[in-house]
């Protein structure tokens, strides 16, 4: 197996469909690795990743320096707060630093739409985009990609509602520009607020304002977590009306297809936009996406940094 014709992950628009399946493909790999009871391979010994986070993570933070882990790879963690970027150094200066002691691999997550982009110009490592602002979040619709496959056994022509704040998700645009190239009907649907005009064109999905249409027959609902932190009261006066309108219950879900399956990237706003019964309930694979983020980003890592033909899936120490 060949690694990526790119040295950095940086949208899902740079992805082919190959590229894609060689992901999930990978992913499967390292999937059964991580169910073992001595889960590390040695596939990247001597290589160093480092988790650079200027924005709050739980999932894929964790899930990447799980990853670099058990795949052998030394794994650093930065932390921004206390790092000398809470003194004013910037962007450039943080990652010359970095470079400077020679990573493999610089895994990024910034609130600035195309700092992954910009940092990828001024490295000679790999860059990954671990979420740039309202851009692209392309290891999560890898991770969801490799869920949904595992759940429906294709990726093709399945029928995906995402359901929230498109406005502000990276987890949107990135899913949508995946899904359509496996030929999947995405509709997205949200308040007018949070369903930017021109979406349906830009991405070639669908898009509506009522949830009964865009329920009805689905494969996938896959809800979106309400960004307070990007919304300002105009664009969403009450949580409880929202919850009313566009909150996923029981009686919503009973709209989709009777094997339909729900997913959320997470963090849950349980009570506004998936309801406890939902999120715990039998249809729900949120946590079958946590798992799957740690096989997907160990593939992505083996792919950018690994050097073998195929994943050295030999546990460590053995001949
Ligand atoms: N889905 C996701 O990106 O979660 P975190 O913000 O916890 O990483």
């Amino acid at each position: 197996m060949r690694g990526f014709r790119s040295p950095h992950l940086l949208d899902i628009a740079s992805l082919g469909r190959q590229d894609i399946l060689q992901v999930l493909d990978a992913a499967e790999v390292f999937f059964e690795v991580s169910r073992r009871p001595v889960r590390k391979v040695p596939t990247l010994r001597g290589k160093t990743v480092i988790n650079l986070f200027y924005e709050a993570s739980t999932r894929t933070r964790t899930s990447f320096e799980i990853a670099a882990k058990r795949l052998s790879a030394d794994a650093v963690n930065m932390s921004v707060s206390t790092s000398s970027v809470s003194k004013g150094e910037s962007l450039y200066d943080t990652c010359k630093t970095l470079e400077a002691m020679h990573p493999d691999l610089v895994i990024i997550r910034h609130q600035a739409s195309g700092a992954p982009h910009y940092v990828a110009s001024k490295l000679r490592c790999g860059v990954v985009n671990a979420g740039d602002g309202m851009h692209a979040h392309p290891t999560q619709a890898l991770l969801d990609a490799f869920t949904i496959r595992r759940a429906k056994g294709t990726l093709e022509g399945l029928s995906i509602a995402i359901v929230g704040d498109i406005a502000h998700s990276r987890v949107a645009r990135s899913n949508a520009v995946l899904l359509r190239s496996f030929g999947c009907d995405v509709r997205v649907v949200g308040p007018r607020t949070l369903v930017p005009p021109r979406f349906a064109e830009a991405f070639d999905v669908r898009a509506f304002d009522r949830l009964e249409p865009a329920l009805e027959g689905a494969d996938v609902v896959m809800c979106l977590r309400i960004q307070r932190e990007r919304l300002s009261a105009a664009l969403l006066p009450s949580l409880r009306e929202y919850s009313r309108t566009f909150g996923i219950g029981a009686a919503q879900l009973a709209l989709a297809k009777p094997d339909a399956i729900v997913m959320h990237p997470g963090p849950m706003n349980r009570g506004v936009e998936i309801s406890a019964e939902v999120a715990d309930g039998p249809r729900s694979v949120v946590l079958d996406q946590v798992e799957a983020g740690v096989a997907v980003r160990m593939a992505v890592l083996y792919l950018l940094a690994g050097e073998a033909e195929r994943p050295g899936v030999e546990a460590e120490g053995a001949a």
